[in-house]
């Protein structure tokens, strides 16, 4: 066993995933871009305020999950890691002053979270998210945008079967009502309800629908249903919704029971599961509605939707699919024949790199066939082999491929490789 390994629930990923990655990411940022969404990025920590604000004090992430950052001067519990990044950008929404710009204001950012949970597969400690948030704007049809923008997204990531569970959890005017019937509900069996849902149902009576204890799903069937309390407001909008999802073709499956781990939510609240795979740890997105958010940061009310899907979880049900890991192959690698003459060999690896073409030098004080060897097992396409021929202008050109080598003039080299390159999708 090494001394030191990464830390436990996170991961190193290593270059056979990062095209794949990658992948990911250029889908993100170019939907992003076509749907008109601006990138930004927040601080990975912020004042812990802003999660326990924005996020709830009441909720896993913040109760439990909050990576706090104590900083040299002291104040241990002021920061704290990013566990998602809804709550930052309306902090900077807020400071920023962006209300006084066109509404909705449209943001995406792509980068790590931090949550401090017990790790399993699909679950770590530091993950990666794809963000979009629309905000000033009331819906219900940007919510079907921002839904739809996260299916596709999904669709193009490879993962076949995707589902969309969506529901409404009414407003600060339905919401109190549903709340007391449920937990008028849920009271009659307090004797059945384990510890930690007696506890929710005291604090934070919606987060017991979210349990996975067994007997307390069982009298979850029966409980009240949030679409039985909603008021006008919220029933109209929750049409509205469905009637643009349907549009867009985009299938719904209803889910009563869908609050989300956040507390920030009005309204709209969905998440996206790999059909057949359901429990909490594989939804590979989820969002919402959260028109009491901004409010939280001091701003006059103002209403956003948004999502977050998991780069994580997402990469992995793609490679289950086969969409699998990759290592790209380097072009050409520079030999030569004097083994201590390194400096020929990174100066015409350097100067095809300014022209444009990937590759690189056999640094290494070593013989020309084991240089040629490694170049091979490197994967190689080309070896360029460097001997006395340099003072005249020329050098060898190996191919390792298809066993023939040539000799080519400097002045040629590059606009050879390049053509080869074009040919072959080297590199990247
Ligand atoms: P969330 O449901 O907490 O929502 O996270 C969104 C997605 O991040 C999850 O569906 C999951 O795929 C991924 N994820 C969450 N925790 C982990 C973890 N420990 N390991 C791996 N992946 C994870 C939010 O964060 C909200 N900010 C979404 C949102 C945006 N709502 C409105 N706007």
């Amino acid at each position: 066993m090494p001394k030191f390994q990464a830390p436990r629930g996170t991961r190193d990923l290593l270059p056979p995933e990062m095209p794949a990655w990658r992948q990911l990411e250029d889908n993100a940022r170019r939907l992003a871009a076509l749907y008109g969404y601006q990138p930004v990025e927040t601080p990975m920590f912020e004042d812990s305020a802003v999660f326990e604000r924005g996020v709830g004090e009441v909720t896993d992430i913040v109760e439990k999950e909050l990576f706090r950052v104590r900083s040299p001067g002291g104040d241990a519990d002021r920061w704290a890691l990013r566990p998602e990044p809804t709550a930052g950008i309306c902090r900077a929404y807020v400071e920023h002053g962006m209300h006084t710009l066109p509404q909705p204001v449209k943001l995406t950012m792509f980068g790590p979270m931090f949550r401090y949970d017990r790790p399993q597969a699909g679950r770590y400690r530091q993950f990666w998210q794809w963000d979009v948030e629309a905000i000033g704007d009331a819906g219900p049809a940007i919510d079907a945008e921002i839904i739809e923008l996260a299916y596709r997204f999904l669709l193009e990531a490879g993962v076949a079967n995707v589902e969309l569970h969506l529901n409404s959890i009414g407003d600060a005017v339905c919401r109190p009502q549903y709340i007391r019937a449920l937990m008028e509900y849920l009271a009659q069996f307090a004797d059945q309800l384990p510890e930690v849902e007696r506890h929710r149902l005291n604090k934070n009576p919606l987060r017991v629908l979210d349990t996975k204890h067994p007997r307390t799903l069982e009298l979850l069937t029966e409980a009240p249903r949030m679409a039985d309390y909603l008021c006008e407001a919220c029933r109209a909008h929750w049409d509205g919704l469905l009637e643009h999802l349907t549009t867009l073709s985009v299938p719904v499956t209803p889910a009563p029971l869908l609050v989300r781990g956040l507390d920030y939510y009005t309204r709209t609240a969905f998440e996206f599961y790999e059909r057949g795979e359901q429990g909490q740890q594989s939804a590979l997105g989820g969002g919402g509605r959260y028109d009491g958010l901004i409010e939280l940061f001091g701003a006059k009310r103002t209403p956003g939707v948004g999502f977050g899907v998991g780069i994580d979880r997402i990469a992995a049900a793609a490679a289950k699919r086969g969409l699998s890991a990759t290592t790209s192959k380097p072009l050409a690698i520079v030999v030569g024949a004097d083994p201590a003459a390194t400096a020929a060999r990174l100066k015409l690896a350097t100067e095809l790199r300014a022209a444009g073409v990937p590759a690189s030098a056999d640094l290494a004080h070593r013989t020309l066939s084991r240089q040629l060897e490694s170049a091979a097992k490197a994967g190689a396409h080309f070896a360029i082999v460097v001997g006395d021929e340099l003072e005249a202008g020329q050098v060898q050109l190996r191919d390792l491929e298809a066993g023939t080598q040539r000799p080519v003039n400097l002045a040629d080299l590059a606009r050879e490789l390049q053509r080869a390159h074009t040919s072959h999708h080297h590199g990247d």
